[in-house]
């Protein structure tokens, strides 16, 4: 008796849910339930019952009942990307940066969201090939795709986006030449209003096209380093004058530098090395604005040190390692006012080194290794803050006491944002001091700088803005952030500027997923923007592991955790009896339809016993409806969702009917299926569209309906894919 009230119960709910319909459009809400099978692990757990948009999902944002932004970044997500999120018609953001067990391949159908402004997969796992179909997201403005494990070719089709603003596919396993546009494709040069390329860290080969740059192009940075590209630089590059940061470095690039590379005279950072570029070295002496200059590892032709070194005003770096120099080192260079750090290792330098008294006073470093130096003009109090390194010079092989500079090694840099005065306390394992000496589970990553202008790592003022500037932005857009740490700053072989982030959390000691995913978009996005002289940047974040509100098993057993559990036990327990009561009953249900298959004695045009009871609906023939819907043809269907797709056909009375195909894996069990059917065919309700019939035949599971020619159906038909889920 109480059994049977409770089905009721829940049949009511049931009933009232079908027509009194959720927030959440519902084809929107049976994809993002189908993405909860999908990405196994790392889920938020409030992802629960059937509306994300009204009971609001993490990381789900909805515009009226469409879901329009998905942002699930650092939540340790699993499985792969599916083609389902592809029916999610409506959505502009998906950002599902770094969850470093997504893995798959981006679907081609991903070319369906045509609404999508950002799509952001930086730091997964992602493989396969970026499908053409990528073209057709005619409303991407940002397109980051970098370190994941994407192969094969960059799609041309890339250049029909015209709003495109940031393209990044850098550090992936993309391979094959850069596509320009011909009579029959597109190709990256149309893109006239994208500001960033960052393709670099990719097996990318052949020539870059002399077509890639024009003179309509806005693009502020060219990032091809770390790839296998060959012949000489095109020489339209310095048609494109926006240009801030350009690096090349790193590929087998040959000939001789285009002399109009000094049109460039917005350049700031300029990256030519590890290339096998010959001729004269380039005359630069326009480019007033350069900051960091590296032309290492090429075969230029013997050269003095040139003139126009001394005139780039705006220099922090000179570097210039085995580049055929030869002569003595003009004093002048090292007067530049802003001048950090030279590196003129492995060239021909000889006769005398002096710096001069009036260098600059930000001077760090001067590495002169390998070279022919067999003087040096020193000035112990003028350069006593200065590393200067001429080991493996003739002035080193010299007997006597090993001098200073023959001895020094290079610097490295620390930095650990220090203690806002405040006394750290030891924290309990897992937990961490912030700067303001609050034990917390911090947010962490690695900020990763791809071109920084300045080479002073070892000067405190760059991290202490850079801290200083993180921190405001995520309190500007009002998230609980107490203060952010930043640590370890390393450049590495490929001139990286590496440092490690933390964010610690305000008020509590831990993030929610809201606040996780919010902040790994702040970076993921580049909605931060870091001072100037770090330029470019990408994000890693590291999965977090500690959300508010989430008992990990591992962690200790508290008072709350115990009473929770017995009261979860007793509900459990509660359960389980009706569980078992209402399993007992359908046993006996199943029984007497004397089937497992609750359709083999089922006429359903007949309604008596304890077979279905059906009114007006009738049982379809597969083959009937193959030939209503000319074979389940493309051209009838008129739409498809995660329980498969929706068809139009009209019977021979002439009646338009919508069949709803549910696909494999979305189909249901017979007795439920039946049940379903049942169901529907008895509600009669304004709002739902009339069940006509089903069709059970060759492993096919079919409802069919009166079709509704205009946007009411689709909201109808929805309205019972929930029987689906
Ligand atoms: C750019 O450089 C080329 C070659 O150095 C020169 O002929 C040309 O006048 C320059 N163009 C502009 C706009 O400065
Ligand atoms: C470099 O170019 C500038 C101006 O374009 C010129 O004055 C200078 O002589 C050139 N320097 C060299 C070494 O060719
Ligand atoms: C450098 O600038 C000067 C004047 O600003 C101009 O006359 C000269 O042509 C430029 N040199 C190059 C190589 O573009
Ligand atoms: C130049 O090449 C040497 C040897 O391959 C390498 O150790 C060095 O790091 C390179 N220098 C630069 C600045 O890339
Ligand atoms: C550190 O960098 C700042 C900003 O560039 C500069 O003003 C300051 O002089 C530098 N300090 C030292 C010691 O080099
Ligand atoms: C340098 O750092 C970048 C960014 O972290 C990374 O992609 C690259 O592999 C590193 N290069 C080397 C040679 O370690
Ligand atoms: C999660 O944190 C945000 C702040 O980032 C807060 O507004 C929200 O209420 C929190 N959510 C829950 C469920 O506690
Ligand atoms: C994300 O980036 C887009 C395009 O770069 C920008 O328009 C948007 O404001 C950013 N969103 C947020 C929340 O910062």
């Amino acid at each position: 008796m109480m059994g049977l009230r409770i089905q009721v119960f829940f049949l009511s709910v049931w009933f009232q849910f079908l027509i009194i319909a959720a927030v959440t459009n519902t084809e929107d809400a049976v994809i993002l339930k189908s993405l909860k099978d999908i990405f196994k692990d790392g889920l938020p757990p409030n992802w629960q019952g059937s509306d994300p948009c009204g009971d609001q999902w993490d990381g789900i944002e909805c515009s009226r009942t469409r879901v329009t932004t998905i942002t699930l970044s650092s939540m340790g997500l699993s499985g792969s990307l599916s083609g389902d999120i592809t029916g999610l018609s409506e959505l502009q953001t998906l950002d599902l940066s770094y969850n470093e067990d997504l893995k798959g391949s981006l679907p081609s159908s991903i070319g369906n969201l045509n609404k999508l402004t950002n799509l952001i997969l930086v730091g997964c796992s992602l493989s396969g090939p970026i499908p053409d179909s990528i073209g057709s997201l005619q409303q991407l403005v940002f397109l980051s795709l970098n370190s994941n494990s994407f192969s094969g070719g960059i799609p041309a089709s890339i250049g029909s986006l015209t709003k495109l603003y940031w393209l990044d596919l850098a550090d992936n396993q993309l391979d094959g030449t850069i596509p320009v546009s011909d009579e029959d494709s597109p190709g990256l040069d149309m893109l006239v209003h994208t500001k960033h390329f960052h393709l670099g860290k990719n097996k990318l080969s052949g020539r870059i096209p002399e077509k890639l740059f024009n003179s309509h192009m806005v693009l502020i940075h060219v990032l091809f380093d770390s790839n296998q590209l060959t012949g000489p630089l095109p020489s339209s590059l310095g048609l494109v004058k926006t240009l801030e940061v350009v690096r090349f470095d790193g590929n087998l690039l040959s000939g001789t530098v285009p002399s109009n590379l000094n049109n460039l005279t917005n350049l700031n950072e300029l990256f030519l090395s590890n290339n096998r570029l010959t001729g004269p070295m380039p005359n630069l002496t326009n480019l007033t604005t350069l900051s960091y200059l590296d032309m290492s590892n090429n075969t230029f032709d013997q050269s003095t040190i040139p003139s126009w070194f001394s005139t780039l005003q705006s220099l922090t770096t000179l570097t210039m390692e085995s580049t055929e120099l030869q002569g003595e080192v003009p004093a002048t260079v090292f007067s530049l006012s802003h001048l950090q750090a030279v590196n003129l290792k492995r060239n021909r330098l000889d006769g005398t080194l002096d710096i001069g008294a009036s260098h600059s006073s930000q001077l760090q470093s001067i590495y002169l290794q390998k070279n022919s130096i067999s003087a040096f003009t020193d000035r112990p109090g003028a350069n006593k803050d200065i590393t200067i390194i001429l080991a493996d010079n003739p002035i080193c092989q010299e007997s006597g006491d090993p001098k200073e500079y023959c001895t020094a090694s290079e610097r490295g840099s620390s930095y650990t944002t220090p203690s806002k005065s405040c006394q750290p306390t030891p924290c309990s394992s897992g937990h961490i001091s912030s700067p303001n000496c609050m034990c917390a589970y911090p947010y962490t990553g690695i900020l990763n700088f791809r071109a920084p202008s300045f080479s002073g790592v070892g000067n405190e003022t760059y991290y202490q803005n850079l801290e200083k500037t993180i921190l405001v932005s995520f309190q500007s857009v009002k998230l609980p952030v107490d203060s952010v740490s930043l640590s370890n700053p390393r450049k590495n072989q490929s001139q990286y500027l590496e440092i490690s982030l933390a964010v610690f959390p305000l008020g509590q000691d831990s993030f929610n997923r809201t606040g996780i995913s919010r902040i790994g978009f702040v970076l993921s996005n580049q909605t931060y923007k870091p001072p100037k002289e770090f330029g470019p940047f990408f994000f890693i974040g590291d999965g977090y592991r500690h959300f508010t509100g989430e008992t990990r098993k591992s962690e200790k057993t508290s008072i709350g955790v115990i009473i929770g559990a017995a009261v979860g036990g007793c509900v459990l327990l509660l359960l389980l009896v009706l569980a078992g009561v209402y399993a007992y009953r359908q046993k006996r249900r199943a029984e007497k339809a004397n089937d497992q298959n609750p359709f083999a004695h089922w006429d359903p045009n007949k309604s008596s016993g304890s077979i279905p009871q059906l009114k007006g609906a009738r049982c379809f023939s597969f083959e009937e409806l193959n030939k209503y819907t000319n074979h389940f043809s493309d051209t009838n269907e008129v739409g498809s969702g995660g329980y498969g797709k929706v068809y139009r056909a009209t019977l021979p009375s002439g009646q338009l009917i919508a069949i709803k195909r549910a696909q494999h894996g979305s189909m249901q069990g017979a007795v439920e299926f039946k049940t379903e059917i049942e169901l529907l065919s008895r509600v009669h309700h304004k709002n739902l569209v009339t069940l006509l019939g089903f069709c059970y035949e060759r492993g096919e599971q079919m409802l069919i309906y009166e079709y509704i020619p205009n946007g009411s159906l689709r909201d109808s038909l929805s309205g019972t894919s929930f029987c689906f889920c």
